[in-house]
């Protein structure tokens, strides 16, 4: 159901951070080769694509808006998703009472009716669901936030809660004409404790920035993504997001101990003192570990296939492949976390050679330095800018168990053009389908066959990027109307 937020925006939460082994990290891809010099970005592609021009190109590519004037009941239909949401009338429409009102607890600056920047707002970095927004709310304190939620409770005001609108699955967006309340000014750090690893920060804190914070106090984010140079700790923590290192640290159930949420209603609920883990999630470093003994210091194991090489090589600016070009069908990144270099170095070359004697690896490389690293580490957490730059892209975000994890990808490229990579240690593929533009007869090859699949193999249809728009209504493929029926009481 539309317009029902139970959790509106957590202003505050307290993360864990294990200590940083930065100068004891290591990489792995597959070559022969050193690693050619490569440019140290690591920055997040979502910076870059949400800017305000690459906002006004993407509106303007995506024509006029396909919803009708909020004030009448409506039915909108999504072309890409083929999901029918009707507004409902109970709520409201904004008016300039309402305005008048957030001015009044926000000043000017934090209400936002500028048509340039509220555009910017409705639509996701996909250019994929858009919504029609009237208006943009900017708070900077807890206080705020419920102020405005209480407000819009009583108004019967419809709100979408917005971070760094990374999301891949349409939950960032509006969909109608809800306000925007995005947490962008809460950005602060609070405290950091440095013996017991804990961060406390605000919600709209950005994901590289927080990174970049622990590791110069000699500590490590247990959570790593593309989109860090955009994303938000609050959204992260909202949407749980996987990521990049979560082989290593699991779930961000396992790693939040506290948070501080304002409820729809306005009621504000501090759980920063409450510790509380739920080690849940597909952890399968297990299969990865025992035979090869990399365990202890593994932290990434991540995959793609060599379209994946080929897509980055030709649309992300200044990355070089590290690898002779070659044949290779598939290529992982592997990164350790240890605390002692030189025996951790050993243990991966080990592992190396030991794999390639094996016939299991056909060919490798090891980053000398942080540098080297990271330029791997762009190519890998460049394919999703990439394939945007092809026009669309169609996103499945799959749990599969491990051994069949490519074969829904070699089933799909027989009908359409597809990338396949993901977190190959907790048995997570993206699936990307990649088109010239959304289209239903694109769609209609996709879907519902990817689901139906999915769930067939026992599979979760989202590993790790949640349901949103895109997948509210597909639950069903990944849970019984028992498990969905005790979702919508709790
Ligand atoms: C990733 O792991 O790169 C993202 O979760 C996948 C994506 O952006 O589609
Ligand atoms: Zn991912």
């Amino acid at each position: 159901m539309p317009y029902q937020f139970r959790i509106a925006a957590a202003r505050r939460c307290v993360l864990t951070t294990p200590l940083n082994s930065q100068r004891g990290r290591n990489y792995a891809t597959r070559s022969s080769s050193s690693p050619a010099s490569l440019p140290a970005s690591r920055r997040s592609p979502q910076v870059e694509t949400m800017s305000r021009r690459a906002a006004e190109r993407l509106l303007r590519r995506l024509g006029p808006l396909a919803v009708e004037p909020p004030a009448r009941v409506q039915k909108r239909t999504f072309s890409t998703t083929a999901t029918h949401i009707q507004r409902n009338p109970a709520y409201s429409v904004l008016n300039s009472d309402d305005v008048s009102y957030f001015k009044s607890i926000l000043g000017d600056s934090g209400v936002v009716q500028d048509e340039d920047r509220v555009a910017v707002a409705n639509v996701d970095w996909m250019g994929k669901y858009r919504g029609a927004s009237q208006l943009l709310l900017l708070p900077k304190s807890t206080t705020e936030v419920s102020k405005i939620l209480s407000y819009c409770n009583s108004r019967r005001l419809a709100v979408v809660p917005q971070g760094g609108n990374t999301g891949l699955v349409g939950g960032s967006v509006p969909v109608y004409d809800e306000v925007i309340v995005s947490l962008v000014g809460m950005d602060k750090i609070i405290s950091f404790d440095n013996v017991n690893g804990i961060l406390t920060c605000e919600a709209g804190c950005v994901l590289e920035n927080l990174s970049t914070f622990v590791e110069n106090e000699g500590f490590i984010m247990p959570l790593d993504l593309g989109a860090k140079g955009s994303c938000h700790i609050g959204g992260n923590i909202s949407t749980n997001a996987g990521g990049l290192r979560f082989i290593r640290y699991g779930s961000l159930h396992g790693n939040v101990l506290g948070l501080e949420v304002v409820l729809a209603n306005g009621t504000v609920l501090d759980m920063l003192s409450t510790l509380r883990k739920d080690n849940t999630g597909y952890d399968l470093k297990h299969l990865f570990i025992a035979r090869r003994n990399l365990g202890e210091i593994l932290s990434a194991f991540e995959f793609m296939d060599h379209h994946c090489i080929d897509l980055a090589m030709k649309h992300l600016e200044g990355v070089q492949n590290p690898l002779p070009a070659s044949p290779y069908k598939f290529y992982v990144l592997i990164e350790t976390t240890g605390s002692d270099e030189s025996y951790d170095k050993a243990k991966l070359e080990a592992f190396l050679l030991r794999s390639m004697e094996d016939g299991l690896v056909a060919d490798g490389v090891i980053a000398q330095d942080i540098s080297q690293a990271s330029n791997f580490w762009r190519i890998r957490e460049g394919i999703s800018e990439a394939s945007v730059k092809v026009g669309a892209v169609y996103k499945y975000d799959l749990s599969i168990p491990v051994e069949k994890l490519y074969d829904i990808v070699e089933e799909m490229r027989i009908r359409v053009e597809v990338l396949g990579y993901g977190h190959l240690g907790d048995g997570n593929l993206h699936l990307n389908i990649l088109s010239s533009k959304y289209d239903e007869s694109v769609l209609a090859q996709i879907e519902p066959f990817v689901y139906e699949w999915t769930s067939a193999q026992r599979g979760s249809i989202s590993a790790e990027h949640g349901l949103g728009l895109m997948k509210a209504e597909k639950i069903h493929y990944s849970k019984s109307p028992e498990a969905v029926s005790l979702s919508m009481v709790s």
